[in-house]
């Protein structure tokens, strides 16, 4: 099975179900424009992230990973007004093209766009007292992946979403030989989701117009 075929059927699935409206399709031009990396969520996969916040009733969401703010604007969407999305973004340059993007959606009031590292920042949203937050998203640099899932979860609620973005990369998961630097990661992920008590969890393997690829969901349930 060809990739293209992949490709066409995302699109076909994105023109009914994911539609782009101006905001949407303004997010991936100009961060196209300014060479940032077309490595955000497919319109089906941000069309799922919204879904997945909507059937929580998400009113605090955290996401690791803005890059130009689409999966932002997907999940933003889905929060009630009251509600807050943390996004954290190490990157000055994605993160100026993200906070115009969000502005442009309307979401300005709602999101809270954080620059810096993760790991530099959870300290200081902690210090905050920021959350328990109903659904994480982990999507920045894959190698933390295993991090910033405990922070997240010990900063949710029984009923939280966890979802972590990028744990198969074509395959590469299951083999523990792999030269990928991500791979031990997601491995070491699998192994806590396995391990801890305080979630049930299951990974989807995924095909689209990124490739093959997949995601880890872990409801909190204690
Ligand atoms: N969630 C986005 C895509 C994120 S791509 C979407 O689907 O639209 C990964 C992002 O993580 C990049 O913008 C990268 O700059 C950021 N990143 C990398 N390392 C990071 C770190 N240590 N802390 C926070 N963000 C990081
Ligand atoms: C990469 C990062 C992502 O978040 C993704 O969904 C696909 C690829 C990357 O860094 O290559
Ligand atoms: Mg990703």
């Amino acid at each position: 099975m060809a990739a293209e075929t992949w490709t066409a059927v995302d699109e076909y699935v994105a023109g009914l179900l994911a539609p782009h409206d101006e905001a949407l399709e303004a997010a991936l031009r100009t961060s196209d424009e300014v060479g940032l990396p077309a490595i955000q969520v497919t319109p089906a996969q941000g069309k799922l992230l919204y879904l997945l916040a909507r059937s929580i009733g998400a009113k605090q969401v955290l996401e690791f990973g803005t890059l130009g703010g689409y999966s932002t604007i997907w999940l933003g969407r889905a929060i009630p007004t009251g509600g807050r999305l943390i996004s954290l973004e190490a990157e000055p340059l994605n993160a100026e093209v993200a906070s115009k993007n969000i502005d442009r959606a309307g979401l300005g009031d709602l999101v809270d766009l954080r620059v810096g590292p993760a790991l530099d920042e959870l300290p200081r949203l902690e210090t905050e007292g920021a959350g328990p937050f109903d659904l994480t998203f982990i999507d920045a640099d894959k190698v933390h992946t295993p991090d910033y899932f405990a922070w997240a979860l010990d900063h949710s609620r029984p009923g939280s979403l966890i979802v972590c973005d990028n744990v198969v990369r074509f395959g590469r998961l299951a083999d523990p030989t792999s030269d990928d630097p991500t791979i031990p990661a997601q491995r070491r992920l699998h192994e806590m989701l396995a391990a801890e008590p305080r979630v049930e969890a299951t990974t989807i393997q995924t095909v689209g117009a990124k490739g093959y690829d997949g995601f880890s969901l872990a409801l909190v349930v204690a």
